[in-house]
């Protein structure tokens, strides 16, 4: 194994719809044409993190349908290492997504072969080269604590975006490097960002959509601040561009705030184009 990250986490098709506004319980709306786009919030982090020029390998898994070829052609233009993407025997997981003309997004997931991604896929690992594993939660809990663990042990920096929020052992927070919320989910662990470290992490990171992120550590709280976009077109995967670029730049040896200035700028372009992966900006776009 010679990346420098490691990616744990889902590959999705999107299946992508603009509305209006979304439909109440026993409403229908109608929508524009469905577009489909590689997504999930694995396949998201790494295509970031490789676009901005790391080293990096997915660990997850596909179905062996035409989506699966859309999620393999999408992380391998854009660099990422497939060798371990297996192709499982269910379907590859769906999203199905709409937007809404504020560029707001709301998301049904269904998981698919992302729920085959197992214990014995983190035991086959070698940590070897590797500084920085980032995990995301669309794939088995077990299996995201079982790598934080085996990463943890390895002397390997482990960040995790714990979105939506679950229910960690008190063993595997503390086994964290970076635990990065939204400020919803900042709340519903913590009544002031500071006791987010009391939990166990290292440090952690709130992101502020549109006003930037925080980063939380033993010296305090530093705001980092958003940069100015001319139009919201689609905030779907903003927060997996962030969780991306920061792992990359982590693993580059950019100290939390460093990463965490460049990893805004990332999700800031990220929303100015439709989709998920398809909106990720390269290191030169980024400036
Ligand atoms: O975070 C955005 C992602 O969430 C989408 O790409 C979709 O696949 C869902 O997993
Ligand atoms: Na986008």
């Amino acid at each position: 194994m010679t990346n420098a990250l490691l990616v744990l986490g889902s590959a999705n098709a999107d299946l992508v719809v603009e509305v209006g506004r979304r439909p109440g319980g026993g409403e229908t709306v109608l929508g524009g044409d469905t577009v489909v786009l590689p997504g999930g919030k694995g396949a998201n982090t790494a295509v970031a993190a490789a676009r901005v020029g790391a080293s990096v390998a997915l660990i997850g898994a596909v179905g062996g349908d035409g989506y699966g070829s859309l999620l393999r052609e999408s992380l391998e233009s854009s660099g990422v290492d497939t060798a371990l993407v297996k192709t499982s025997a269910r379907p590859t997981g769906i999203a199905y997504i709409t937007v809404t003309p504020d560029g707001e997004n709301s998301i049904v997931v269904s998981p698919g072969a992302n729920a085959d991604v197992s214990l014995s896929d983190v035991d086959a690992l070698s940590f070897d080269g590797a500084s920085v594993l980032t995990c995301s939660l669309e794939v088995p809990l077990e299996t995201v604590i079982h790598a934080i663990g085996a990463a943890s042990r390895a002397g390997v920096r482990t960040v995790l975006n714990l979105s939506p929020v679950a229910e960690l052992p008190t063993e595997t927070l503390k086994q964290l490097t970076v635990l990065i919320v939204n400020e919803h989910e900042a709340a519903q662990l913590a009544s002031d960002w500071r006791d987010l470290l009391k939990l166990g992490p290292t440090s952690a990171i709130v992101t502020l959509g549109a006003r930037g992120a925080a980063v939380v550590a033993r010296a305090g709280i530093v705001e980092v601040p958003a940069i100015e976009v001319d139009e919201v077109v689609d905030t779907t995967g903003a927060g997996d561009a962030f969780a991306g670029a920061l792992s990359a730049r982590l693993a580059e040896g950019d100290n939390i705030v460093q990463a965490a200035e460049y990893a805004v700028k990332v999700a800031a372009l990220s929303v100015t184009k439709a989709g998920a992966q398809p909106s990720y900006p390269t290191a030169a776009e980024v400036g």
